[in-house]
């Protein structure tokens, strides 16, 4: 199995767009795959157009926002063949306050703990990651091995980056089999200079990293709205053959990745 982390300090540069369009093309492979919402927007659900009840929050704790009991199980919510969602939204800010209270020793590597899925149930989990940096992303840095960072080529798209990479420097420090494996440009325009500029940039500093670009498509923007991944929103999109190189590159290093964990 496969635990790949989609994230950017930055909010608006196309994480939830990615780990949703990913994880589905993956299911529609036929990978089992679990996405976990890890943003107190709890936009992933809305992206999937599911309003599921219960989610990380209870998954971690064990317990609904009424204190009772409840079992993993519940939690999960399965919104596609092949995909299910551990779903974010209000209540990841409990999750945090509780996380926050746990002892000191144990506290970044709950996550990792309690997301162990039984042997062979999954092919990839996706964590699409919140903007920022607080203890529940430091727990999904203890919990993956591949970071997945999406960068906007639009505006001041370096902008906090070199920030971001130092947290990253220092949760390899704890999880040293973490990498940054994939730099993915997003919102790629061909009709401005700066998105050429900045594409090459990336691709000067993260040579091995760098992906083809996710470009600038309103059908991408739409798909949220109707509830509905770029794949059944509008096959023929740019958007969706931009995100069929992304999926292709990731199954490319299937290969590599069970390898180095020894299955
Ligand atoms: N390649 C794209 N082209 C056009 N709109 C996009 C693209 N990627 C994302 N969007 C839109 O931009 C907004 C921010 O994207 P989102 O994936 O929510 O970013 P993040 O999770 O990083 O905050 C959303 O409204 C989304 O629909
Ligand atoms: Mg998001």
């Amino acid at each position: 199995m496969r635990r790949i982390a989609v994230a950017m300090a930055k909010g608006g540069v196309g994480k939830t767009t990615t780990a949703v369009n990913l994880a589905h093309g993956l299911a529609l492979r036929g990978h089992r795959v679990l996405l976990v919402d890890c943003d107190t927007q709890g936009q992933t659900a809305k992206f999937l157009g599911v309003a599921p009840s219960h989610g990380l929050y209870e998954f971690v704790t064990g317990r609904d926002a009424q204190g009772g009991a409840l079992t993993k199980q519940q939690a999960l919510h399965a919104t596609r063949d092949n995909l299910w969602l551990l779903a974010g939204g209000i209540k990841l800010v409990e999750l945090k306050n509780w996380l926050g209270e746990q002892p000191r020793e144990v506290r970044q590597s709950i996550l990792a703990q309690s997301l162990v899925p039984r042997e062979g149930a999954l092919d990839y989990l996706i964590y699409d990651c919140a903007p920022g940096w607080d203890v529940l992303s430091v727990n999904i840095l203890m919990a993956v091995e591949e970071v997945l960072c999406p960068v906007s080529v639009q505006g001041a798209a370096l902008e906090g980056l070199k920030t971001f990479f130092g947290y990253l420097m220092s949760a390899q420090r704890q999880n040293p089999s973490l990498e940054l494996k994939y730099v993915l440009p997003t919102m790629f325009d061909r009709r401005t200079r700066q998105s050429f500029e900045i594409y090459r940039r990336l691709h000067r500093l993260f040579r091995k990293q760098i992906c083809a670009p996710i470009h600038y498509n309103v059908r991408l923007a739409e798909a949220p709205a109707a509830g509905q991944t770029i794949f059944e929103y509008h096959r023929q999109a740019v958007g969706a053959e931009d995100y069929t190189h992304l999926i292709q590159r990731v199954l490319d290093d299937d290969g590599k990745e069970k390898f180095k964990q020894g299955t």
